[in-house]
């Protein structure tokens, strides 16, 4: 039988191997490098996508992404910023989930330090005409910028979505028995109870 891992009966090591994948996932490629952003749309359903995680800071209990001003997703978080984040690592077996409020940065110190930690490859994004989800007449009816100064003319569409937990579930999954807890915060201490699973 496969060795349980040392968080497997331990509520606070839970948690604390939650934020480590977490801010794995933040630093390089890992299963949780990409995880799924769910926002409320603005007829009141759910929406989803993939983002890239950019940065995550346990202290605050934020997890950070990039967005484009004109998306979807900006406009839904500014009308409404409860959103949720999923993240599956099949090798790990671990879920993570995450529910809070997610606030838009744009053209301020925030927004300004991200940007210059990201790639040129990654700011090119910000100036695609039109902007993403616009209907085009082809799937190549699109344009990106061609030089330094153009990609630099996209920084006023770059958002940074800073997402603060105000709940965190996590799940392992272990022929042993699944381990299942939740972690909420009211104030600075994190409630945490095991869940059946
Ligand atoms: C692997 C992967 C990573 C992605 N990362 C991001 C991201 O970091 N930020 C982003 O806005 N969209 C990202 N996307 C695109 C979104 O999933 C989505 O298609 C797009 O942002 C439009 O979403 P919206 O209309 O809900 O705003 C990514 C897609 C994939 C497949």
């Amino acid at each position: 039988m496969t060795e349980l891992p040392p968080f497997y009966d331990d509520l606070a090591g839970c948690l604390a191997e939650a934020w480590r994948r977490l801010e794995e996932g933040a630093a390089h490629q890992s299963g949780f490098h990409a995880p799924a952003l769910a926002t409320l749309g603005r007829d009141g359903a759910p929406r989803l996508r993939t983002v890239v995680l950019r940065g995550v800071d346990r202290e605050r209990r934020t997890l950070r992404i990039h967005c484009d001003a004109r998306s979807a997703k900006a406009a839904e978080i500014a009308a409404d910023p409860r959103a949720a984040l999923h993240a599956y690592d099949p090798k790990a077996k671990i879920q993570v989930r995450i529910e809070g409020t997610a606030r838009l940065h744009g053209q301020d110190d925030v927004a300004r330090a991200a940007w210059a930690a990201s790639r040129p490859m990654s700011r090119i994004c910000y100036g695609t005409a039109p902007g993403p989800g616009t209907p085009l007449p082809e799937g190549g009816a699109y344009t990106q910028p061609q030089d330094d100064a153009a990609v630099e003319a996209g920084f006023p569409e770059f958002r940074v979505v800073v997402l603060t937990a105000a709940r965190l579930e996590f799940l392992y999954l272990a022929r042993a028995g699944h381990r299942r807890a939740s972690f909420t915060w009211d104030g600075a201490e994190p409630g945490a109870t095991w869940l059946a699973p």
